[in-house]
């Protein structure tokens, strides 16, 4: 990371709004919005730059969490920031059918990504894209570790072909500062504080094809984990579904189920992470709740690997 002991907010922000204003001049944009921390301050920057000619979208693509799309068009409402939500989820189930390969999973959803998005801001008639890319993003994608959905120009993909042009407010900003931010311009603390959820969110925490059925398993015990483990100071804590199954036992017979894995980690910048030590009686409320909620599910297990060798999300 970075050295940032001289970071200042308050200055990154004029900064960043100036260079807005600049470069955007009297055109419209819009701001691609998934309420996490990244995206709601690279939206806001903006919205203080060019007030109602940003429109920021929401774009329901299937792989959120539950509620999600409705929590994030109120808050931007409560902002003041004009905002629409697209539901496109058959879409990306579609752009994401039969595929198993992480890279190629990550491909397509960042083409699917980019062409709706490029829909959006043709009808809005804007010629500017925002989005929260930051530099963790940055370099993991163009480090070669794996290709985030939201970095584009940094490896040479322009994004005239789908009919704007970037603006990435934050991109030289990891997390903390991003928080640092987030806070001086007044966003609530529970966006200043959330934990990050990946771009592709539920598609690559369902390792292999992508169903809407696994996705619900997964949202599922997503849900389960982030709530039993609120107590538990992470970066990041959820859930994955695994491709293999394993055999179980439900009501006495044989079944042949699925297995999910907890994941709750440390971490300040994404670039390195610990697996924090999760007391033993939160794992297993979580565990009790998996297998006992998610039909289907007979297995849990839990993370104890770091970033190096791991990643935090599987794919
Ligand atoms: P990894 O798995 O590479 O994740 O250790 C590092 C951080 O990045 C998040 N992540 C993403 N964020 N688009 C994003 O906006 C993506 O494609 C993406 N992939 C991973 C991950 O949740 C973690 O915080």
């Amino acid at each position: 990371m970075r050295n940032f002991s001289n970071f200042s907010a308050s200055r990154f922000i004029e900064e960043a709004i100036n260079e807005i204003k600049n470069k955007v001049g009297t055109e419209r944009a819009v701001a691609a919005c998934s309420g996490g921390v990244d995206s709601m301050t690279s939206t806001l920057l903006a919205h203080r730059a060019m007030g109602d000619r940003l429109t920021a979208v929401y774009i329901d693509d299937g792989f959120r969490r539950e509620g999600e799309p409705e929590w994030v068009m109120r808050l931007l409402k409560r902002l003041g920031i004009r905002a629409r939500l697209e539901e496109k989820s058959k879409e990306f189930f579609d752009a994401l059918k039969m595929k198993v390969d992480p890279e190629e999973k990550r491909k397509a959803f960042r083409e699917k990504f980019y062409s709706v998005i490029g829909k959006v801001v043709e009808e809005a008639g804007g010629r500017y894209m925002v989005q929260g890319t930051i530099a963790a993003d940055i370099a993991e994608t163009v480090g070669g570790i794996k290709t985030q959905h939201n970095v584009l120009e940094q490896i040479g993909i322009g994004t005239e072909r789908y009919g704007f042009k970037l603006l990435e407010p934050v991109r030289g900003l990891y997390k903390p500062q991003v928080r640092e931010v987030a806070r001086e311009l007044g966003l609530p603390p529970e966006v200043v504080g959330r934990a990050p959820f990946p771009g592709p969110g539920l598609a690559i925490r369902v390792l292999g094809e992508v169903t809407p059925e696994r996705v619900a398993i997964a949202r599922k015990a997503t849900q389960v984990v982030e709530e039993e483990t609120r107590e538990v100071k992470s970066f990041q804590s959820f859930a994955v579904l695994l491709s293999d199954r394993c055999t179980g036992v439900v009501n006495g017979r044989r079944v042949y189920g699925r297995i999910i894995v907890v994941r709750v980690v440390s971490s300040e910048d994404a670039m390195t992470a610990r697996a924090i030590q999760v007391p033993y009686q939160i794992l297993g409320r979580v565990s009790r709740r998996i297998v006992g909620e998610i039909p289907g599910v007979v297995r849990c297990l839990f993370d104890l690997t770091n970033k190096p060798p791991a990643t935090i999300e599987f794919e």
